[in-house]
């Protein structure tokens, strides 16, 4: 698949089927989280494959938001001791966005190989931690569910509004409004 049809499929899945992912689809798919960038190149953003069904019950009931039941789940999480180590004061910002990053690279990869995913956050920090054994310096960015979609996503428009494109200064528009 381009990645222009990659672009244009991706959608968010909250529907999937209980079919298992096979390993070397996963492992594709942190691949592709890895090849995001960080700040600096410093490596304090992580990936957790998360299979284990115990597990998954548990982070569902920490994350009211994850919506979906399925078979994989990809948690993406950052070293904030490392992250400020390497790239100082920015890290807390910095650091989000290179979770943003890899996880977009995740969904997209996941597009190509027809599995369905999508982003969710989540509020109660101390509980995940928890449950992912996860020591307290580190963040939980993004939880991002992966599976076989139980219906095809169709493709739909942003939304009127959103995503506006400027030209030199803020407020002229880069082409149409
Ligand atoms: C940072 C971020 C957090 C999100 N959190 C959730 C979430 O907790 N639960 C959920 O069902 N969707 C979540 N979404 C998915 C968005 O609702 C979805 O991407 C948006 O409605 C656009 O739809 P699309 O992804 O199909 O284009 C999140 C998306 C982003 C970017």
């Amino acid at each position: 698949m381009e990645l222009s049809e990659a672009l244009a499929r991706r959608r968010a899945c909250r529907d999937f089927s209980d079919e298992p992912v096979p390993r070397e689809l996963i492992e594709k798919l942190t691949y592709a989280a890895r090849r995001a960038p960080t700040a600096c190149n410093a490596p304090y953003r992580h990936v957790m494959v998360i299979d284990d069904p115990k597990v998954i019950r548990g982070v569902k009931l920490m994350s009211p938001s994850l919506l979906a039941n399925p078979p994989v789940l990809l948690v993406i999480v950052t070293d904030l001791i490392e992250a400020v180590e390497k790239t100082g004061p920015l890290a807390e910002r910095s650091s989000y966005v290179d979770s943003g990053a890899a996880g977009e690279n995740i969904l997209l990869a996941a597009t190509e190989l027809g599995l369905g995913s999508q982003f969710t956050m989540i509020p109660a920090m101390a509980g995940i931690r928890e449950i992912l054994g996860l020591p307290a310096h580190y963040r939980v960015d993004l939880i991002i569910p992966i599976g076989y979609p139980r219906n095809s996503a169709k493709t739909v428009k942003a939304r009127k509004g959103a995503n506006k494109v400027f030209h030199n200064q803020f407020g002229v528009f880069f082409g149409e409004a």
